[in-house]
């Protein structure tokens, strides 16, 4: 199902109460359990053959480690055995991660492979994982892992980036940032259209078009300067500004390390242009203007005014909505779907 939404007036929730608006002391600043999808997890070349490393993610701790056929897995610290931690004294055998206490190995599926004593390995080894693993990837560059609560299988693919995956494309201008906030908080900025005026200094509240498509969204703001297309919970995004027939792309993966911690990581690339062509000036101008985030060059870049605001927020599950506010109540209907959660905790986001 897909539907476009212009900037018009929302619709209040019926059962707004005025006292919720009033008793802010009771709300959460982050009520949001980790969402389902496929997150970026680091840049492949930091993970080299042989390597264990501990990584915090979705709110708990990993372990993240390369076989020696170059296979990535990560899984659970704590070994189903005694309960040592994988990644205090594991090693890589094979393509196994081996457990430092009575050397039991699993594969990258989570797969008890080797009990090296005892005649008999207990018998639910055979018939399915015992340690939790999460599906891993590597596209771009990267490697990425799929997460879902109830540990279910991905629920779609990872997407064709074409300034990260095709011939012809350059820059290696990263930036990496850390907000005290949910990711849905940081993703509901590309539809919050009002405060690119107020907050980072545009001319105007500019016009959003807005597609939401099963795990996709995407927008087109000010009439095509701005395309951004984002796939699952603000995970894989991409961002295109296009200015005299000239476009940059700034790639987005966006990790939650904890419920309440978030870190924004984004790649700036554009189409190779001769130096000294004006393609070239229009393109790092457009990248400069990426990484300050600002309509106007004398705008604030998000990383000083966004932060403060996210930094210090609270959610509003029920907000009071003007016109001119952008489909927020249906951008937060469409991230809902990343979300499994008791129906208490449900009723809270
Ligand atoms: S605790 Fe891991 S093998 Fe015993
Ligand atoms: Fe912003």
């Amino acid at each position: 199902m897909s539907n476009t939404a212009e900037a018009s007036a929302p619709s209040p929730p019926a059962d707004l109460k005025l006292a919720q608006l009033l008793e802010s002391t009771r709300l959460e600043r982050c009520p949001f359990p980790i969402p389902s999808s496929w997150f970026f997890v680091d840049f492949s070349g930091n993970l080299k053959v042989g390597e264990v490393r501990n990584i915090q993610l979705f709110d708990q701790e990993w372990v993240l480690f390369r076989g020696e056929s170059g296979k990535v897995g990560m899984s659970d610290p704590y070994c189903p055995h005694l309960g040592a931690h994988l990644g205090h004294g594991g090693k890589v055998c094979g393509d196994h991660i081996r457990c430092p206490f009575h050397h039991w190995e699993y594969d990258a599926e989570g797969w008890c492979k080797q009990v090296p004593y005892g005649k008999n390995a207990p018998a639910i080894t055979k018939l399915r994982p015992i340690l939790r693993t999460l599906p891993v990837q590597e596209r771009y560059g990267q490697i990425w892992a799929w997460f879902h609560p109830k540990m279910e299988p991905p629920s779609w693919e990872l997407p064709h980036i074409p300034c990260m995956e095709d011939e012809g494309w350059v820059g290696d201008q990263r930036g990496t940032w850390q907000a005290s906030t949910a990711i849905q908080e940081i993703v509901e900025n590309s539809v919050d259209i009002a405060h690119l005026k107020f907050l980072h200094g545009a001319a105007g509240v500019p016009p959003i078009q807005v597609e939401f498509d099963r795990h996709m969204q995407r927008f087109n703001l000010g009439g095509g300067y701005i395309v951004g297309e984002t796939w699952g919970a603000g995970s894989v995004g991409t961002v295109t500004f296009t200015q005299e027939g000239v476009s940059a792309t700034l790639f987005s993966y966006t990790q939650p390390i904890t419920r309440e911690l978030t870190r924004m990581n984004m790649s700036f690339r554009h189409k190779a242009y001769p130096e000294g062509s004006r393609e070239l000036y229009i393109a790092r101008k457009l990248i400069d203007h990426m990484q300050h985030e600002a309509e106007g060059e004398q705008g604030a870049g998000f990383e000083s005014v966004d932060m403060v605001i996210w930094n210090n927020k609270k959610y509003r599950h029920k907000p009071l909505l003007c016109d001119g506010d952008g489909p927020i109540f249906q951008f937060r209907e469409w991230f809902r779907q990343f979300y499994v959660a008791e129906p208490d905790v449900m009723a809270k986001i």
